[in-house]
């Protein structure tokens, strides 16, 4: 049985207040759900959220990692340093990073096993434009982005990754898309991840839809067979919107 998980990705907002007033407004909201709560919280926010999430079921993610354990890289953080601070889930290859930061396969796959190495769980992101999913180019772009994403990992440690299908054209935009298109993808990308691991792993492995999951579609989305979980932008910055993603 896979257990659900919604993650809020937050990125780049909120003040170290605002964090913590979120967190003090939702946790009574969401102590009583059976599915993996996640806040996906800014570097300068991860020590507030990791303080006020104490006590709760609520869980830290950050949204990014350098994959070196120390060194000359200048604004970079280490998984050391998110370690310490007591982050469990790390978002990796987020779109926007690729689009505008210069992520690539390789340094994704270089990211996911630094970050099992220091036993921060993955979210490995994967999806793809308008333009290459119009050109029918969906399922080789995102199979590639997987089997690349999980070169190295051993069968032992692919159940602690999640890995998030976040259709470029769908994030932020408002155009969510189907539930059936979301798991058709996520379909094949767990097929994916039988051919390279096997059916016990195929089964146990979670993969979240993510791109413009709101209060409003997230229980028809959550209800198809492949879809594990929802990884969460904009709806997730506000308190009643987030409550009512976790309580879908
Ligand atoms: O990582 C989740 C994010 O990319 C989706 O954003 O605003 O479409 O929910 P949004």
């Amino acid at each position: 049985m896979r257990i659900p998980i919604i993650a809020g990705n937050w990125k780049m907002h909120k003040t170290a207040a605002e964090s913590v007033e979120f967190v003090e407004s939702i946790k009574d909201q969401v102590k009583g759900t059976d599915v993996e709560v996640v806040i996906c919280a800014p570097y300068t926010l991860i020590h507030s959220v990791k303080e006020a999430i104490q006590g709760t079921n609520i869980k830290l993610a950050a949204q990014n990692m350098h994959w070196e354990d120390q060194g000359a890289y200048t604004g970079e953080v280490s998984p050391i340093m998110l370690k310490e601070l007591g982050v469990e889930y790390c978002i990796i290859g987020h779109s926007e990073r690729r689009q505008y930061f210069n992520e690539t396969d390789e340094t994704v796959n270089k990211k996911v096993l630094a970050a099992l190495k220091h036993n921060i769980k993955p979210i490995v992101c994967v999806g793809e434009t308008l333009e290459q999913r119009e050109n029918g180019e969906t399922d080789a772009l995102v199979k590639a982005q997987v089997v690349k994403a999980f070169a190295g990992v051993p069968a032992e440690r692919v159940a602690e990754i999640v890995i998030a299908y976040e259709p470029i054209w769908a994030i932020g935009t408002g155009k969510t898309a189907t539930a059936e298109q979301a798991n058709e993808v996520i379909y094949n990308i767990r097929e994916v991840i039988r051919d390279l691991y096997g059916e016990e792993i195929y089964t146990e492995i979670r993969i979240q839809y993510g791109g413009s999951v709101k209060p409003s579609n997230i229980e028809e989305i959550m209800n198809q067979e492949d879809i594990d979980g929802a990884l969460v932008g904009g709806a997730s910055l506000k308190p009643d919107d987030f409550v009512g993603l976790v309580n879908f």
